[in-house]
């Protein structure tokens, strides 16, 4: 059963596809509307969410389906003691695709391997984050016209952030793509993200606490939240939330075609003045995202009818 918990469980031509896809049905979205007509997705959520529960919601609606599920743990029967395989299992039986988030990294995994439908990985703990990956990709090829060649900012929670190690795999596949990891010392990626994925693919990469001082060379900025949630501590916590604050005047020494992005929510670190600054792109990766899902839920229903 073909499933999504890493972004590299996709080959780049199988994301070429989804891109392609995803333009299609929103250039006509009446053709995809029956799609799934009769199928069911399930939406287990063990940990808050806005976007990615709802666009997943959205997607399935759009393309005629139906939607089960739990929005917190609390009302599920892992209150009780349930499982993630028990509970998988017994999904299984009553719909056709589930999408899982989950604290705990690698739970998506262990669902995968139980259920008998697709599992797609809707962000587990701080690991991984494919479909926020996938939205990211369509949005950086709609607003670039291709992924690569470019210097890509991330700035933030980089530590914590799982929409930050998934992005940063899946541009590791790309040509040409150089990195800048804009961070407090305290925040700064994983040493396993800079083995495994940055040096061994031989990205180019530089890393900094100051935002001001690679503004002008950046293509891509992408903001991120300090990831409150998974911090020991509140003090830290506190002291760092607002290491980055993105205004219309640090972006002054901008690139004209920078695209800021970020999958939010936002707490602090962009100001709302800059929604209105051309090169804000977040509500656009909002509605990728859910333009993506749709590509993703077909593709995945598509293979496991064969
Ligand atoms: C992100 C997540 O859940 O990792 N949100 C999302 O799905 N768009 C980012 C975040 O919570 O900061």
């Amino acid at each position: 059963m073909r499933s999504l918990i890493n972004i590299t469980d996709l080959t780049l031509d199988e994301i070429d596809e989804l891109i392609v896809t995803a333009n299609d049905i929103i250039a006509n979205p009446a053709k995809y509307s029956e799609k799934c007509r009769g199928k069911k997705l399930a939406t287990l959520f063990f940990e808050p969410s806005t976007r990615t529960r709802l666009s997943f919601e959205a997607a399935m609606y759009e393309l005629g389906g139906n939607v089960i599920g739990f929005s917190e743990a609390s009302s599920s029967s892992s209150a009780k003691g349930e499982s993630v395989s028990d509970t998988v299992r017994t999904v299984s039986c009553y719909a056709d695709i589930i999408a899982m988030r989950h604290p705990k990294e690698g739970a998506p995994l262990v669902a995968s391997m139980k259920a008998s439908v697709p599992v797609i990985n809707a962000g587990d703990g701080g690991h991984n984050h494919p479909t926020q990956t996938l939205a990211d990709l369509l949005t950086i090829s709609r607003e670039k016209g291709k992924i690569g060649d470019m210097t890509v900012g991330f700035c933030g929670d980089l530590k914590f952030g799982r929409t930050v190690h998934s992005l940063i795999v899946a541009l590791s596949r790309y040509e040409n793509i150089r990195l800048v990891l804009i961070s407090p010392d305290e925040l700064r990626i994983p040493e396993y993200m800079k083995t495994d994925v940055i040096k061994k693919n031989n990205m180019p990469y530089a890393e900094t606490n100051d935002l001001d001082e690679v503004m002008s060379s950046l293509d891509i900025l992408y903001m991120t939240r300090v990831q409150r949630e998974r911090f020991f501590n509140e003090a830290d916590y506190i002291r760092l939330k607002d290491s980055y604050i993105l205004t219309p005047e640090k972006l002054l020494t901008a690139k004209s075609g920078l695209s800021v992005m970020h999958p939010l929510p936002r707490v602090n670190e962009i100001s709302t003045a800059v929604d209105e600054d051309p090169r804000a792109c977040y509500f656009k990766q909002v509605m990728n995202g859910k333009f993506i899902r749709m590509a993703l839920i077909l593709k995945l229903l598509e293979e496991a009818a064969k």
